[in-house]
Formats: structure tokens, sequence, C-alpha cells
């Protein structure tokens, strides 16, 4: 009986495909589009590659960067010259994905099938929509209000409040911060920051020890238009929404940042940094209670994807003066993380030693205007198709993991007087 159910469950699941390209704006928009992997990029290489990126407005998911593969999206039309390209370049492209709009049909397809099942709003089984984020935070907020409050960072462009969970037994101590999806189609980020809420508040008794030396605030989605976007239009948005140019909408929050802010005209480009510093209320609003909150002495931004920990300086190839402990902290952070199940991060600044130098983001921006001595981006885990999509059923174990690393970082949150200390 078995080959037949699965028969079954074959022709629902192409029925479906069928009906998500003609219907579903996300998945049908991606028809026959390809990601395309490169080799293992040296420093070299990884400065061309970045270089083409600019010219040809590639959408790269995994960065060029020195000691990695990139990983980029293709139009269909484009697909054979690019990849006639990086083959010139003996760069030795590999085709992961023939036809995105599958994978992304195929995900959805998911998320449905274990929504129909589910009994509880937030049990890292699935992802979740903003709603269901924020029907979480609710009862976070209502059942634990002996330690956990709320304060929001402020109003995204379409009006949606940006949140944010304080999680304190008393005041007088250091703070970490957390916050995920300022890359809006970078979903694993919020359940992982969620999960962190989950482990302080239901699990406290087991906690309870990191709670007496450091609060967190955690702002689970910072990029709530976007994150919605990602959600009902456009499975691979990441910026905002905001509307300088009505042809090509948002600004990449992650280049918004007021160090080193770069300006750029093309406000089509998936990197636009905005008409100015901190042009987007999504940053704006983020600076300042960064700023207001002095006892924050740990910063932490989740992205994906890339198993990797890094920091500053995403802007320069210059080790700066808390390297060291930058990559003391990382690694013990890595090895806590390895423990849960043998996943492998590397820990390295933002360049790694490359020369695709970014700017306007947050790591540095937190660590070079702020002082803020320990800042870093966790590049989460990708899909199985070198993408996104990393799949509902690896939610509760990365979330384990990466909480493992959490910890660590929490515990090396320096005393509120290290900010600006570095400097000197
Ligand atoms: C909050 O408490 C209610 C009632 O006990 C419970 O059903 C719900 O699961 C709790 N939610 C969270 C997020 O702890
Ligand atoms: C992690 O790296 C070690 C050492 O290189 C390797 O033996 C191990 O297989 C890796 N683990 C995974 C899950 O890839």
């Amino acid at each position: 009986m078995r080959v037949s159910r699965n028969f079954v469950s074959i022709l629902t699941f192409s029925v479906f495909l069928t009906a998500a390209f003609e219907t579903t704006v996300s998945a049908g928009r991606y028809k026959d589009f390809k990601v395309i992997k490169t080799k293992i990029l040296g420093v070299h290489e990884s400065s061309v590659l970045s270089q083409l990126a600019f010219k040809s407005g590639l959408d790269f998911w995994s960065l060029p960067r020195n000691g990695k593969n990139a990983i980029l999206l293709c139009e269909p039309q484009q697909a054979e010259e690019i990849f006639k390209e990086l083959t010139r370049l003996e760069l030795r492209p590999e085709i992961l994905t023939e036809d995105v709009s599958r994978e992304i049909a195929e995900e959805r397809f998911k998320i449905d099938q274990i929504n129909s099942a589910k009994l509880k709003v937030a049990n890292w089984e699935n992802f979740m929509t903003l709603d269901e984020i924020n029907q979480y935070m609710d009862e976070v907020v209502a059942n634990y209000s002996n330690i956990v409050s709320e304060l929001e960072i402020g109003t995204t462009t379409e009006g949606r409040a940006t949140r944010v969970l304080h999680i304190s037994t008393g005041p007088g101590k250091p703070a970490i911060f957390i916050n995920g999806a300022i890359h809006a189609r970078e979903w694993i980020g919020p359940p992982v920051a969620m999960y962190a809420i989950n482990q302080l508040t239901e699990f406290y008794d087991q906690n309870s020890a990191i709670l007496n030396s450091v609060d967190f605030y955690i702002a689970p989605v910072v990029n709530p238009d976007g994150y919605v976007f990602s959600w009902e239009q456009d499975r691979f948005w990441r910026k905002t929404r905001s509307l300088n140019d009505l042809n090509c909408l948002g600004v990449d929050a992650n280049r918004n940042f007021d160090w080193q802010w770069a300006p750029d005209n093309d406000m089509c480009s998936l990197v636009y940094p905005g008409t100015a510093p901190a042009s987007e209320p999504e940053i704006q609003g983020l600076q300042s209670f960064l700023q207001e909150h002095t006892e924050i002495t740990f910063y932490v931004d989740l992205h994906s994807f890339g198993q990797s920990m890094i920091f500053p300086w995403a802007s320069s190839n210059e080790q700066s003066p808390m390297y060291p402990e930058l990559m003391r902290v990382g690694n013990e952070a890595a090895n806590a993380l390895r423990t849960v199940r043998g996943t492998n991060y590397t820990v390295h600044s933002v360049t790694n030693g490359g020369t695709n130098f970014l700017y306007g983001v947050s790591v540095d921006w937190a660590y070079g205007v702020l002082g803020i001595p320990l800042t870093y981006a966790i590049e989460l885990p990708g899909g199985g198709s070198g993408g996104f999509d990393i799949p509902p059923e690896e939610i509760l174990p990365v979330a384990t993991e990466t909480w493992e690393a959490l910890k660590v970082f929490a515990q090396n949150a320096q005393p509120t007087t290290t900010r600006l200390q570095w400097f000197k």
C-alpha cells in the first residue's frame, strides 16, 4: 500500500506545482531561474567576481568571499552566458537548481502540509508568518510578565511596529541584543531568535544562571514589511519596502547603517543602500535603540546562509583592535554549537582577507560607531538546493545548536563600561 500512497502524494504534489506556476506570483516569477555555485574562491577570484556582480546586478545568495563558494541566482536568459563567463574565469561553476520556481512551490507545499496538521503556534516544526510570530510574542509577554517586557524599535514604511522583547530578572546587568530577518528572505533567523526567547521563558529553570548575569533583547524580525512581502509576493525579497523608486521599491537594510555608508544611484540594485545613511525607518529606529540602551555590549545579527560567524570589519581589511577577542569568543561559540550534532562553522572577519568590502553594515556600525566591543553576524545554514529553502524539519535542530552559540555569546557580554573603551 505504501507504493500507491507515495504515488498519490506525488500526484497531489504535481497538481499543486502546476497550479502554483499559474497562480502563485511568488513561484511563477522564478520559472526556470537557475542557482549556480562556484568553486571555493581565493582572494583575487572573489574580488574579480564581485566586480562582475556589480556590472550585471546578479543576485548573490552567498557573496563572493575569500575561502568560500559563491552562490548566485540567475535569470533563464542570462544563465548560459553567466555559466560560460564563470567557466572562462576558471571558477568551475555548477548548476545547483535548474528551476527555482519548483523549489519555492515545494517549500510552500511542505509548509502548508505541516500547518494543516499543526496543533500549537510556535513549535519549531514550521516557518512562521509575521502574524504567527507576533501571536507568539504576545503570549510570551502575557505568560512571563515577571521577566519579559515589550519595547518597540520603531515603525516601518508600511506602518508596522518593529518589536523587541526585553528579558531580564532585574536591572544593572549588561545585555546582548539579537535580531533576525534584516534581510526578508532569510527565514531561518526568526525561529532561531524565537527559540532563544522560548528557552529563557518556558525553560527558565534551565537557563536562570545566564539571566543572573546578562539581559537579552530579542527582535525576531527587524524588517517586517520585507518579511511579509517575502511570504505573500516574492520569496526572495531581500530589501525593505520604502518608496524611493516606484518601479524598484526598498533598500538593502544591511547597507543602510551610518558607518562608511556608500552612495549608489541604482535603486533597482539588490544592495541599494538608500538615499542617505539610516534613511530607512527600520534602521533609524534600530540605531537609536542600540544607542540609547548603553547596557547592550554584545550585538548579534542573524542571517543566512553560510555557516559562519563573521565580525568587523566588513568595510576594510585592517584587523580591528578587538580581533583576538572576536576570534576567541567566536571560536568558543562555534565549538559549543558543534557539540550538538557536528555542524561546522567558520569564524573570521567579514572580508576574511578578501577585498569584497561591504559598506553600511550592522556589525561595523555597532562596533565602529557605538563601540559595542563584540558584534557578530551569524550566517545560519542554507537549504538542500543551495538556497534559502532550508527544510522545515531542520528548523529545530538549527535553533537548538545555535542556542548553544548564543549562550556562549551572552556569557561573554562585557560590563557596560566597556563600550568605546577599545577605541583607546
Ligand atoms: C501561555 O499560556 C497559555 C495558557 O496556559 C498556554 O496555552 C500557551 O501555550 C502559553 N504560551 C506561551 C508562548 O508560553
Ligand atoms: C566538520 O569538520 C570536520 C573536520 O574537518 C569533519 O571531520 C566533519 O566531517 C565535519 N562535519 C560535518 C557535519 O560536515
